[in-house]
């Protein structure tokens, strides 16, 4: 069974729909063990502690740069044996240092089809402000390994998802999370720790479940 962490800064919706997709045994091989904030007021951490994950606070604004910070955050991820780290909602961009750490075992989610509207100044709600604004016809969302390279690693899933003309940031928010976030998160978290997940030249593959 592999120890999951995972990282959030916010609302943890996306932690929510990993803590769902475990209850019902859709997680295979894997457990949330861990969930670390850079937030202390983040409500993550209330979802978290209803089910009896264990939840720490790594304050960004107590240290005074991105090398200390990470320097923190790579001690609780080796303290809590962490076999794969989630970011789920996690706005911070962690130091090389962690990457190298951990290569090809943390995963994030972006609210876009990568390579668009990505990097670094596109997170939240800016990512679907300036999807509507470019008046793109599809969006959705993307779970890739983290490298060096701000929402450059290899791609594991993308979802498409409709963008309607009467939307607005808000609302291609809610559909973006609703139709492709909240089911291909928990779905890479589940590849990853049944061991089906390969990386060659930057590129994953996803091996096919024994029959
Ligand atoms: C999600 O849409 C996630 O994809 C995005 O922030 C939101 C967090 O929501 N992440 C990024 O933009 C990272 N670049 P949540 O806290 O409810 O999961």
């Amino acid at each position: 069974m592999k120890n999951i962490v995972v990282l959030v800064s916010g609302g943890g919706t996306n932690l929510q729909a990993l803590i769902d997709a475990e209850q019902r045994g859709e997680i295979k091989n894997g457990k949330i063990t861990c969930v670390i904030s850079s937030k202390p007021d983040a409500y993550a951490l209330e979802r978290a502690k209803k089910y009896g994950i264990n939840t720490l606070v790594c304050n960004r604004r107590e240290y005074p740069d991105r090398k200390a910070y990470s320097s923190a955050i790579l001690s609780l991820i080796q303290q809590e044996n962490a076999d794969l780290v989630v970011y789920a909602g996690f706005m911070i961009i962690l130091d090389e240092l962690v990457v190298r750490a951990m290569e090809n075992k943390m995963i994030n989610v972006h609210p876009a089809l990568i390579p668009s509207f990505c990097g670094e100044g596109y997170y939240g709600l800016r990512v679907h402000e300036q999807a509507l604004k470019k008046g793109v016809k599809l969006t959705g969302a993307t779970v890739h390994f983290v490298n060096e390279e701000c929402d450059g690693g290899p791609i594991i899933l993308q979802k498409a998802v409709e963008v309607l003309d009467d939307d607005t940031p808000e609302t291609l928010q809610k559909r973006v999370m609703e139709q492709a976030e909240w089911k291909i998160l928990p779905r890479a978290v589940s590849l990853f720790c049944e061991d089906r997940l390969t990386v060659t030249d930057g590129k994953v593959k996803i091996v096919q479940e024994e029959q």
